[in-house]
């Protein structure tokens, strides 16, 4: 059931949460109505308030299309494959998107060699696939209707390491998309290689593209591209950044890490500032802990987002609460 999160379903989800549906029950949260499937997961308790902000809409079945007003600046909770067929063709002008890994790492907790330390490591439910088959064809509908909602001059950005990144370019290529670069995050800080069985993993790749080949006039923002790139006139594809960390990182109500993968802001600053203009509407459909809304809103473009778990729209939420102060490099 688990895997039915990521496939693009609330069930494994409620069933996890079976004791919550139990004290619940009620159609409303304050002031609104939520489908019954949402009812599920919130209202009530407390824990729920944060589906009262007005940053969040919850989707629901019994809506059919979303005007674009209506969503602009919104994290909406729910299905990403069910969210983007209610959107209209052609909105958006740059899409980023960091989608589960598919790490299939074992059900044990990885353990440090010698000190016995846990790794953290990614076992999350929205993590798991049954097969390379069925993340296969999670990304093919995800792709599929994020290519339709794109401008036609917009530009796309996806992220991944050696697990996806491979069968998620052949996707994008068997789509239509048309690949500019792929842009390589070498990492100052990656996760120590304990076993010394292989190299250490410390890079993850953005394939950024475009719809199709014919496309010509997507934005990029050379003189951005020529700061961030290391070497060279117009900026090479290599950005050297630590994971994120510190005071950045979300944290819950235990003072863990909210999300195992959430992306550094400086990240998202680089793939926004080169490919977006001021005014752009950004979307990202799989938003986690929303860096890229967040660092959106602060280069003063819009944005759409979606996020299947409350965990992680709440913490959006919270986040949203103390807007980044981003320094433009252009400017300092
Ligand atoms: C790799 S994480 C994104 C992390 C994000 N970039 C950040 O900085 O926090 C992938 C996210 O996709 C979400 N997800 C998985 N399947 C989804 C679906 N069908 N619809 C919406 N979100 C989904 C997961 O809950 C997870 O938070």
């Amino acid at each position: 059931m688990v895997r039915g999160i990521a496939a693009g379903n609330f069930e494994g989800l409620f069933e996890l949460r079976a004791p919550v549906i139990m004290i619940m029950g009620a159609g409303t949260i304050g002031s609104r109505a939520f489908s019954a499937d949402i009812d599920r997961v919130g209202g009530g308790s407390g824990d729920y308030d944060f589906l009262e902000s007005d940053l969040v809409l919850v989707d629901r079945d019994d809506v059919e299309r979303y005007r674009l007003e209506e969503i602009r600046n919104k994290v909406i909770l729910g299905d990403a494959l069910k969210v983007l067929r209610k959107l209209d063709d052609e909105v958006v002008d740059m899409v980023f998107i960091d989608p589960p890994y598919f790490l299939q790492l074992p059900r044990k907790r990885l353990r440090r060699w010698r000190v016995g330390t846990v790794v953290e490591g990614v076992y999350d439910e929205w993590d798991q696939f049954s097969s390379f088959q069925e993340y296969d064809d999670f990304i093919t509908r995800l792709l599929t209707e994020v290519r339709r909602v794109m401008k036609p001059s917009a530009t796309i950005w996806v992220i991944g390491t050696y697990h996806n990144i491979y069968r998620v370019g052949k996707i994008m290529q068997d789509l239509g998309f048309w690949i500019l670069n792929d842009v390589i995050w070498v990492k100052t800080n990656p996760m120590p290689n304990w076993l010394g069985v292989r190299f250490t993993n410390a890079t993850e790749h953005l394939i950024w593209a475009v719809k199709g080949k014919s496309v010509k006039r997507y934005t990029f923002n050379r003189e951005y591209a020529k700061i961030f790139g290391i070497w060279g006139k117009t900026g090479e594809n290599v950005w050297v950044l630590p994971i994120c960390q510190g005071r950045e990182r979300l944290k819950d109500g235990g003072g863990k890490r909210l999300h195992s993968t959430q992306k550094p802001v400086e990240l998202l600053k680089r793939a926004i500032l080169t490919s977006t203009k001021e005014g752009d509407l950004v979307l990202d459909p799989v938003a986690g802990t929303g860096t890229t809304g967040y660092v959106a809103r602060a280069l003063r473009r819009d944005f759409i987002m979606i996020e299947i778990n409350p965990r992680y729209v709440k913490g959006i939420v919270e986040r949203f609460r103390h807007p980044p102060m981003l320094k433009d490099p252009q400017h300092v």
